[in-house]
């Protein structure tokens, strides 16, 4: 089948490994010359992601078959929307579904509207008076949003970022004097526990789990630092995570299922990945966002334990027909750690050379994946994002951490950082014990 891999950062060479080990021939569109995703393909276009007209006549032009598209900014401008409109069937939704992205109050809304549990209290402004009173008369702890997309860097939480009313009031004038996010606010229950993701394949009705996930969004050890992409996640062996019961996964996944439920009710069919962030809370998972894409670097650990044929995951999800028993993962455990350029978050290091040695990477049974590098004259450089993803993958956690740290040491260059703490057996003992005392 031929497919078109929209993207060029980690997730997308994921996508593109997953999809070409499972019989596709793979077409590519992005911004970078991801070397990985390049060598993969039978034939790829150095252009913007969002530029809908040049996407749709590549793939129409080399009658692409189906279209798996990796983040959200092309879902936004309607790329899915124009591919289906030429036959070419996609893994990502529409621009009206992909709402559950974009907007927080689109969001929030419809699982009121429908009664979807895991939903929290939340009210959205967009004058400034309104929301210093609802701040002034509630005791609650709250967070702070900023009603459009701000790349995760826009929300506080008081108590941790805005420790008084005054703190918090002051950070509200910011967002409307410096129209911060668009320059509305949404103020939402402050929500006390530990995070994972749940991530979904969704053909418009069936929605299939995958292993669940814990992220890092810290730039450093210690959970310290600015926000932000994603500095590494891992996943556990039998795809729960220590501090998250089988019940309460499935609580998360009745959660996302009652949701698509109500966007089809609304005529939104939801076809793509529905990536839901949770917090686990003493009362169960509650919703913290969805993304209509999979998430960055969490792709890597899950395909890389699929058992099934991603191709035909995907030709169900676009088709409408995905038989949730043709989808199988492996009973391992997987620790992802992204090796960035040094500042990143901040003042990232530009232009700095990366050497990735595949073969000794491959032999202690890890993989490699490259993410916002570009190649030039034979040199992988690094850009001011994320650059290479290390997955170790064993029987359990603390075995696939340390197939990933004897897998980075193949990762060279001067001017690389990496979080060695994710996956980390105290970190982990951490997490479960912060759960434990939430729970008590
Ligand atoms: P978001 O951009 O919505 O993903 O938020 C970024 C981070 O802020 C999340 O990963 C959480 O750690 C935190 N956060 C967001 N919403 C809440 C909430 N309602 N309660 C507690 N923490 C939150
Ligand atoms: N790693 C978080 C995301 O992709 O949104």
């Amino acid at each position: 089948m031929k497919v078109l891999v929209v993207g060029g950062g980690g997730r997308e060479h994921a996508i593109a490994a997953a999809l070409a080990a499972s019989g596709s021939t793979i077409y590519s569109v992005m911004r970078n010359h991801n070397p990985g995703i390049a060598r993969l393909a039978k034939e790829y276009r150095l252009i913007k992601e969002t530029d809908v007209p040049a996407v749709t006549e590549f793939a129409a032009s080399r009658s692409v078959e189906m279209a798996v598209i990796g983040p959200e900014a092309p879902l936004e401008v309607g790329l899915a929307d124009a591919l289906e409109a030429k036959g070419i069937g996609c893994v990502g939704p529409r621009k009206e579904a992909a709402r559950l992205e974009i907007s927080k109050s689109f969001t929030r809304e419809i699982m009121r509207r429908h009664q979807v549990p895991g939903n929290i209290d939340f009210a959205a402004f967009d004058d400034i008076e309104s929301a210093k009173r609802y701040v002034l008369d509630n005791d609650r702890d709250m967070v702070v949003k900023p009603v459009g997309l701000t790349g995760g860097k826009g929300v506080k939480v008081m108590g941790e970022h805005l420790l008084t009313k005054q703190d918090t009031v002051r950070y509200l004038e910011e967002i409307f004097e410096h129209r911060i996010g668009g320059g509305g606010v949404v103020l939402e229950e402050k929500l006390v526990g530990e995070e994972f993701t749940l991530q979904a394949f969704c053909d418009g009705k069936s929605v299939v789990p995958m292993p669940l996930v814990q992220d890092h969004k810290r730039a450093y050890e210690g959970d310290v630092g600015p926000n932000t992409g994603g500095m590494g996640a891992y996943s556990q062996e039998d795809h729960l995570l220590p501090f998250v019961t089988a019940r309460e996964r499935d609580a998360a996944l009745d959660i996302m299922r009652r949701t698509i439920e109500a966007m089809r009710s609304e005529g939104h069919e939801y076809r793509g990945i529905l990536y839901g962030q949770f917090m686990n809370t003493r009362d169960g998972p509650r919703v913290i966002e969805y993304n209509a894409r999979f998430g960055d670097p969490e792709a890597m650990n899950v395909l890389s334990i699929l058992a099934s044929s991603f191709t035909d995951v995907c030709a169900g999800i676009a088709d409408g027909n995905l038989s949730p028993s043709k989808v199988s993962f492996m009973d391992k455990a997987t620790v992802c750690k992204y090796v960035v350029p040094r500042g990143y978050g901040t003042e990232p290091a530009v232009g700095k050379e990366v050497r990735v040695d595949e073969r000794a990477i491959a032999k202690v049974g890890a993989k490699a994946y490259y993410a916002m590098v570009s190649e030039e004259n034979g040199r992988v450089l690094t850009t001011t994002s994320r650059a290479v993803g290390v997955v170790g993958i064993d029987d359990t956690i603390e075995a696939a951490e340390r197939a990933c740290e004897r897998a980075l040491t193949y990762v060279t260059g001067d001017a690389l950082f990496v979080r060695h703490d994710i996956g980390r057996p105290d970190v982990i003992r951490m997490r479960v014990e912060h759960m434990r005392q939430v729970r008590s």
